[in-house]
């Protein structure tokens, strides 16, 4: 088993592969990321919309997120694990935020951190950089801050608005942060940022020039409850098939041929000897008070 990938070899594919990232959230997302050649699995707080039901990332809780990305690393897989950091937990010091952060990685098992935003969180970024835990900004349509967007709208359409994000992303590649999500984004601001930092951009919806791509895994295997944002490209209709399964299921449930000889247990044939002796006797005696059941029933024990 190779060793899992790290925020260093990520942040060494700059201008080489494509680096490939999905979203997981419990073991057998992870199993199944991992098994599909993921290079980095983000433990995104997507999870409050495609698993937990919730609108928007907001009621986020870190215990939540150490929750969703322990079972993601429990799994062992080769990806790098990245922990999504929930709103309000690196917004208020650098002191709350290192402690967040490092709840990611110590209990969750992350090698890695995520967070939204651009150098309104420097002095947080440096101060879990000084942690010794890598970190992963994210750019654009940045989902926590829904309310000051004015709804998930995508950004930089305007000239000066792109000329900002251009500034923005330059300025976390410089606070070392190991790569960059661009989410939301016109091709032309994500290819120019793409060129212009040294660290790989990941995009998502954001055109095809960035240095990897990331979807969210829900999205993409047709696992999601509502209409889909135009950049998703859903390659499977699982929850299609998930349906149709567990109608099979209930039909051969009306119809008695489930469960079928293979799907029982049985008793050793002379323990079933026994029983069905001890039943018979017990019909026998019952009769008589409970005094002779439990007669015959020591008698057929010791045979
Ligand atoms: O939470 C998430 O899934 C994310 C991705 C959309 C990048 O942040």
């Amino acid at each position: 088993m190779p060793a899992p990938v790290t925020a260093p070899e990520i942040q060494a594919r700059k201008g080489g592969d494509k680096i490939r990232m999905i979203t997981a959230y419990d073991a057998p997302t992870a199993r199944i990321a991992d098994r599909a050649g993921a290079d980095v699995i983000l433990v995104g707080d997507s999870v409050a919309n495609v698993v937990l039901g919730r609108g928007d990332t907001l009621a986020m809780t870190v215990d939540e997120m150490v929750y969703h990305t322990r079972a993601v690393t429990l799994t062992e897989p080769h990806a790098l694990v990245v922990g999504d950091m929930p709103w309000l937990s690196y917004h208020t010091s650098p002191e709350d935020t290192v402690r967040n952060a490092g709840r990611l990685v110590r209990e969750g098992g992350a090698g890695a951190v995520k967070l939204e935003g651009g150098r309104k969180r420097l002095p947080m970024i440096e101060a879990v950089r000084d942690a010794e835990i890598p970190v992963m900004g994210h750019l654009g349509l940045t989902p926590q801050s829904v309310h000051t967007m004015g709804g998930y709208r995508v950004q930089g359409r305007q000239a000066a608005d792109a000329y900002e994000l251009i500034s923005e992303a330059g300025v976390l590649a410089d606070a070392g942060v190991f790569a960059i999500v661009l989410e939301g984004v016109p091709d032309l601001v994500a290819e120019m940022i793409t060129a212009e930092v040294t660290v790989p951009t990941i995009g998502i919806g954001a055109g095809p020039a960035c240095d990897g791509q990331v979807l969210v895994f829900h999205d993409l295997l047709g696992l999601g409850g509502g209409p889909l944002p135009k950049f998703v490209r859903q390659y499977a209709d699982l929850a299609d098939t998930a349906v149709a399964a567990v109608e099979a299921f209930f039909a051969d449930v009306q119809s008695g041929t489930f469960p079928a000889e293979a799907e029982t247990y049985h008793m050793p044939a002379e323990s079933a000897a026994i029983l069905r002796e001890l039943r018979e006797g017990a019909t026998l005696f019952r009769a008589e008070g409970p005094e002779g059941d439990h007669l015959l029933a020591d008698e057929a024990m010791e045979r």
